[in-house]
C-alpha cells in the first residue's frame, strides 16, 4: 500500500518524516538538532503553519496535492540530503521568516542570541549605524533593524546572487527605508562609511574541516563557508581593516566557529571576549575599536 493511503493526518507525516530521518541518519546542523524537530519544520513550514501551531491542529487530515508535496520534499532531504530551508526556501532567525535559496546561508547563528538582548552588555550606546558584513540572506542586519528602531544599517556580501535574497528580504520585513544592500568585497564598496556596529558571520570553516563537512552543507555556496587553509583568511583581512570603519566608540562582533583557537594564537595583542551562550554556540567574539587599535 502506498504512503499517501496509510499516512493522513499533520502529525502522521511528522512522524512518519523523523522515522526516515533517523533511520537514514541525516545530519542535524541548520536550525535543528534532532529528527523530530527536523521533521516537523518541514511539514509545518511546507504546510505554510507557524512552528507553534495548535496541538489539536496536527490531527487535521492532508490533501492528495499536500500530501505528495511533502512525500516529495522528505524524499529529498533523505536521498539528497538537502536541508530544510532550502526545500521549503524558508528559515526562522531570532524569531522571523526569511526567505532562502541555494545561494544563501541557511540562517543559525548564535549572533541572534546577541541580537535579542541588544548585545549587551557590550554595547555602551544604542547604535546609530550598523554594518551587517556577508550579510547572506540578510537576517542579521534585519533583525537588528527590529532590535534597534533607529539605526540605519548596510548589508554588504560579495556574491550579488545572495544581496538579491537580502533585498528581497529587506522588502518583506517593510525595511527599504533604514536599510540598503551593498555589494562589497570586504569593505571594498563601503569607502568612508563608518558605523557604531559592525557584526559579521563570514566564511571561517577551515581546509579540513570543509572537506569532510556533512553532505549537507554541500548545497550551500563555498564561498559562505571556507575560507583558506586555517579557515581565518577572511577574518586576517577584516581585522586589519576594521577600525577604519568603526567610530571612536565602535564594537565589532565576529563569528569564528571552531576557528577561535587558531585566531587568539594569531593575534595573542588582541584582547579577544569570547561570548557565552545559552542555546549553544561558541567561537564569537567581541572587540571595541580601541582594543582593535591597542589602546
Ligand atoms: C557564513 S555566510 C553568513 C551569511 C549570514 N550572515 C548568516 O549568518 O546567515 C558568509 C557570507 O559571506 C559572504 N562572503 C564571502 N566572502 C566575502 C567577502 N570577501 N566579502 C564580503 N562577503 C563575503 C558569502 O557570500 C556569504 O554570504
Amino acid at each position: 500500500m502506498s504512503v499517501e493511503r496509510e499516512l493522513h493526518t499533520i502529525l502522521d507525516y511528522i512522524r512518519w518524516a523523523a522515522s526516515r530521518f533517523e533511520a537514514a541518519e541525516l545530519f542535524f546542523g541548520h536550525g535543528t538538532d534532532n529528527a523530530w524537530d527536523e521533521a516537523s519544520a518541514l511539514v509545518l513550514q511546507s504546510l505554510h503553519l507557524p512552528w507553534n501551531c495548535k496541538p489539536e491542529a496536527l490531527n487535521a487530515r492532508l490533501t492528495e496535492a499536500e500530501k505528495q508535496l511533502l512525500i516529495e520534499r522528505i524524499g529529498l532531504r533523505v536521498e539528497q540530503r538537502i536541508p530544510v530551508g532550502q526545500l521549503t526556501g524558508q528559515a526562522y532567525f531570532c524569531g522571523l521568516s526569511f526567505k532562502v535559496s541555494k545561494d544563501v546561508l541557511v540562517p543559525r547563528s548564535p549572533i541572534a542570541e546577541l541580537i535579542e538582548k541588544g548585545f549587551q552588555p557590550w554595547l555602551a550606546q544604542e547604535p546609530a549605524r550598523i554594518l551587517d558584513l556577508c550579510t547572506g540572506s540578510g537576517c542579521i542586519g534585519i533583525a537588528c533593524a527590529y532590535a534597534f528602531e533607529w539605526a540605519e544599517i548596510d548589508l554588504s556580501d560579495i556574491s550579488s546572487a545572495a544581496l538579491s535574497v537580502a533585498e528581497e528580504n529587506i522588502k518583506r520585513h517593510r525595511l527599504s527605508e533604514r536599510l540598503r544592500a551593498v555589494e562589497s568585497d570586504l569593505f571594498s564598496g563601503l569607502q568612508g562609511q563608518k558605523y557604531d556596529l559592525i557584526v559579521s558571520n563570514p566564511p571561517y570553516v577551515n581546509a579540513q574541516d570543509l572537506a569532510s563537512m556533512p553532505a549537507e552543507y554541500l548545497a550551500e555556496p563555498e564561498i559562505a563557508l571556507g575560507s583558506g587553509a586555517d579557515g581565518l583568511d577572511f577574518t586576517r583581512r577584516l581585522l586589519s581593516e576594521a577600525a577604519e570603519h568603526l567610530n571612536d566608540s565602535g564594537l565589532l562582533i565576529v563569528e569564528v566557529g571552531n576557528s577561535w583557537l587558531d585566531l587568539e594564537q594569531a593575534y595573542l595583542e588582541l584582547p579577544f571576549t569570547w561570548l557565552e551562550f545559552e542555546r549553544g554556540g561558541h567561537g564569537v567574539f567581541a572587540l571595541s575599536k580601541q582594543q582593535l587599535l591597542g589602546n
